[in-house]
């Protein structure tokens, strides 16, 4: 099909050839796009009682510390410990303990904010079963249990 016919100038041939070898690497790279994409979080079980250290704590560990720790606490937020969370950021708390309706992190987490993409920030959501576990423990109490 693309056999170079006599008579023909080899530049148009060069063009087809270019064209499509163009075409080829926009899918190619389309596709490195899609593999690109984040893994669907790994899911838990739903606990009636979470405990902070064993079931809330691991899921700021993965998902949040690396932008929300000293060094780099956006907004002002740390993650990485219960007191520094429980300080909340610069526009005061993000947990209210037993409201999880009133609690921006609970809030940010289901992507109910208008302000921003939801957290984690630009990336997949947490699980259903993370954050329900979330709000379980913020509801009876955001204990340091
Ligand atoms: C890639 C970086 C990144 C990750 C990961 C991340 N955040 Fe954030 N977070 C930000 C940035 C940037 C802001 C400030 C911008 C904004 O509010 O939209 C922010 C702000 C927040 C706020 C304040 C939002 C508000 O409306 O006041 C909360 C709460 C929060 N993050 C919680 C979390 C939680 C919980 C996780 C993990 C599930 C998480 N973040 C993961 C970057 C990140």
């Amino acid at each position: 099909m693309f056999r170079i016919r006599p008579g023909k100038p080899y530049t148009l041939h060069f063009c087809w050839v270019a064209a499509l070898g163009m075409l080829t690497l926009l899918l190619a790279g389309c596709q490195h796009l899609d593999i690109e994409q984040p893994a669907p979080r790994r899911d838990t079980a739903v606990k009636q009682s979470p405990s902070y250290s064993q079931d809330i704590q691991p899921i700021f560990t993965e998902y949040c510390v690396k932008c929300h720790n000293p060094r780099d606490a956006h907004k002002g937020l740390r993650l990485d410990t219960y007191q520094a969370m429980m300080r909340g950021h610069k526009d005061g708390p993000v947990i209210v303990p037993g409201r999880p309706e009133d609690s921006i992190l609970l809030r940010n987490v289901k992507r109910e904010t208008a302000a921003s993409s939801g957290m984690p920030f630009h990336q997949e959501p947490l699980a259903r079963n993370q954050v329900q576990n979330i709000e379980n423990w913020v509801r009876q109490g955001a204990l340091d249990n």
